[in-house]
């Protein structure tokens, strides 16, 4: 049988991402979200429309979708409760605050990036920069980000030696379920278009 339910939130389950946007000091802003999902070559990112990073990239479309790994989790959440907004939303108002330095407070380190100009965690495994080409308004205060990818970096060690592919033995995505933290279970079956 199965049951109506109403649940807060809609997060059944997607991998956490750390987008890094440019602000208009030149600093580079950490913006966690969830709402991240591949068509094609484009990433579509669903973002508050209270968030800094929006702002930022409403203004500068260069983008960088850090992927971090499940050992990064206390790291995500120690900048969680943080906006690089000056002022703090109706919405954020009382559970947030205002941080400029999200890098120190979450341990991150930047890397400039080679084709935009936010930095790249180098915490992060994957890193993948790209450039926001729209951006749809959305209901509940919250916008879609089109980001078409220009260029991915991977660590060397979560590639197959000698291709282009993600060694997914390697690949410890962060997942956040329900607001919570979740790594990666074991495989379960393989798509018939797997290509190893
Ligand atoms: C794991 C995690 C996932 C989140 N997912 C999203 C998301 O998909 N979209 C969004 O707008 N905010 C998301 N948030 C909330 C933002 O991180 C939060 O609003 C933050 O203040 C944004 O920072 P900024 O204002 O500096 O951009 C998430 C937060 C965490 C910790």
């Amino acid at each position: 049988m199965h049951l109506h339910i109403e649940p807060s939130v809609l997060y059944f389950g997607t991998p956490v991402a750390l987008i890094t946007t440019l602000d208009d000091d030149g600093g580079t802003n950490i913006t966690p979200i969830s709402s991240a999902w591949a068509l094609g070559s484009t990433y579509v990112l669903g973002l508050g429309d209270d968030s800094h990073g929006l702002a930022n990239l409403r203004r500068d479309p260069g983008i960088v979708i850090n992927l971090p790994e499940a050992s990064l989790a206390h790291r995500v959440e120690a900048i969680a409760a943080t906006t690089g907004a000056a002022a703090l939303s109706p919405h954020k108002a009382g559970a947030y605050r205002t941080e400029k330095d999200k890098w120190g407070l979450g341990g991150f380190t930047p890397s400039p990036a080679e084709l935009v100009g936010p930095m790249r965690i180098v915490e992060c495994p994957v890193q993948i920069e790209a450039r926001v080409e729209r951006i749809v308004p959305c209901d509940d205060d919250a916008s879609a980000v089109h980001a078409r990818v220009l260029r991915i970096h991977a660590r060397e060690d979560v590639v197959v030696p000698g291709t282009h592919h993600v060694d997914l033995r390697a690949w410890r995505p962060l997942l956040y379920t329900f607001r919570h933290y979740f790594a990666q279970g074991e495989e379960v079956a393989q798509s018939f278009r797997a290509e190893y």
